[in-house]
């Protein structure tokens, strides 16, 4: 046996006996694994995934990725640019047409249609793009 595997072996073995006691392995390893990424997210909250907000975006993408960001119906009205935003800012703004804080009817009827999931989801594929 090389000297490489032996504290190897050892962590195993410190598993084992951790998984034989009842501690469990999961509670172990996740903030191994979080402590790699980003700030970890506070309990309770919804973590945003920019693959599924791509799926979901589909309809936001109509006014607000269309060139010089104006859209022509019923008449022309300029659209904000969020492509590259802070997902933070998105999703407050978001949740603040859902409650009615900021006004304007179409957004407040389509953050109404959003889950708080489907909201960080849609805001991690918009802050995403550059
Ligand atoms: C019918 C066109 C339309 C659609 C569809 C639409 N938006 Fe908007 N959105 C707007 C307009 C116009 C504004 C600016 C409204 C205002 O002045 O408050 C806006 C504002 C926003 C803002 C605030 C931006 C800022 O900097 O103030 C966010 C965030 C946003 N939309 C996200 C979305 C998302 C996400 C979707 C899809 C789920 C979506 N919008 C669908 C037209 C649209």
């Amino acid at each position: 046996m090389t000297n490489k595997l032996l504290p190897m072996l050892r962590t195993s073995a410190a598993l084992v006996a951790l998984a034989g006691s009842g501690v469990g392995i999961a509670s172990l390893l996740v903030p191994t694994f979080a402590a790699g990424q980003s700030a970890p997210p506070a309990a309770g909250e919804v973590v945003g995934n920019a693959e599924r907000g791509l799926t979901k975006a589909a309809t936001c993408l109509g006014c607000h990725s269309i060139p010089g960001y104006k859209a022509d119906f019923p008449i022309v009205y300029s659209v904000p640019m969020i492509g590259g935003q802070n997902a933070k800012y998105i999703e407050s703004a978001l949740k603040a047409y859902r409650k009615g804080e900021r006004r304007f009817p179409s957004m407040i009827a389509t953050a109404r249609s959003l889950s708080d999931q489907d909201i960080a989801d849609v805001a991690a594929y918009f802050s995403s793009q550059r």
